[in-house]
């Protein structure tokens, strides 16, 4: 040893978690101690066990950097991926963890499409515009309590994309808001619109979430599916999507949202379009309404 050196942290793995773990234990926040805690152990686990090279370490940091610089108020990257990771399906289904032993409605994650000042449109209004191609389709809707009250005055929120497979901020060819709304439930907990019968997408590959699906041999479709986000008093927020249960990737979302009994027949109405029925059950609590993604 150079005659001049002076003895620093043991120069070995476990040493260094435990220096920087210590380093975490003055955060004042409680929650952010336990959460930055267990994010470093694992951190440092993963990192050990598949033998992390500080060139992978440059890619990883790039990689991060370019979801941050694809992310705009026109797309969110972020969001896209905790969604292809599976993160965004585990928190929701951790999140409505006693909702769900309750018999509360399965939640799906709220994705990157869902604006801001959806147009409030009177319950057996239309949310897709007159040239909007398609089988029709209509939508009847209950919002009840878990314990099966129904809940008035709740506001539902709904999105789908087109016959085409494009939300209309993804296509030029929809005017504003098309095939988006907000309701407001009924005395008895009902809304109810027509609409087109919507087709599976696939997700945004323009950027790295692309780049990694097509690393990992992976299809972007998401089966076709309307999202719901219902907001009542005294309940928790709840979103969640009802999917096409014979479109080809039913079984396949590249995001794995279709979960549980979310999956639907889209029952024929005999006059050549189709009817969906759905009860949303929601769980008392506190309400507090996510952000919106999209202006
Ligand atoms: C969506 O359902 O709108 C969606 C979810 C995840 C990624 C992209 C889109
Ligand atoms: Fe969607």
């Amino acid at each position: 040893m150079d005659a001049h050196a002076v003895t620093g942290l043991p120069a070995e793995p476990d040493a260094l978690l435990h220096a920087v773990l210590r380093a975490n234990d003055g955060t004042d926040n409680a929650r952010l101690r336990e959460v930055m805690g267990s994010l470093l152990r694992h951190l440092h686990a993963f990192a050990r066990e598949v033998g992390l090279n500080y060139r992978e370490l440059e890619q990883g940091l790039d990689f991060l950097v370019r979801i941050g610089q694809a992310t705009g108020p026109k797309k969110h990257e972020g969001i896209l991926l905790a969604d292809i990771l599976g993160l965004a399906t585990l928190v929701c289904l951790m999140d409505a963890r006693d909702s769900l032993a309750e018999g509360g409605t399965e939640p799906a994650l709220i994705g990157p499409f869902w604006r801001d000042q959806q147009p409030l449109r009177a319950n057996g209004s239309r949310i897709a515009c007159a040239n909007t191609p398609g089988a029709p389709l209509r939508v009847n809707g209950r919002v009840l309590s878990l314990d099966g009250r129904p809940l008035a005055g709740a506001r539902v929120e709904t999105w789908q994309a087109s016959p085409k497979g494009l939300y209309e901020n993804q296509d030029p060819e929809q005017p504003q808001m098309n095939l988006r709304g907000r309701f407001e439930t009924d005395a008895d907990g009902r809304f109810w619109f027509d609409s087109v019968r919507p087709a599976g997408y696939p997700v945004p590959i323009d950027g790295p979430c692309g780049e990694l699906l097509a690393a990992q041999g992976r299809h972007p479709m998401r089966p076709a599916h309307l999202h719901f986000l219902v907001v009542a008093v005294g309940h928790k927020v709840l979103a969640t999507q009802f999917f096409d249960a014979e479109d080809p990737h039913a079984m396949d979302d590249v995001v794995f949202g279709a979960v549980g009994s979310l999956l639907r027949r889209f029952e024929p109405d005999g006059e050549g379009g189709f009817r969906l029925d759905v009860e949303l059950r929601l769980e008392p609590g506190e309400t507090r309404v996510p952000h919106c993604p999209l202006p």
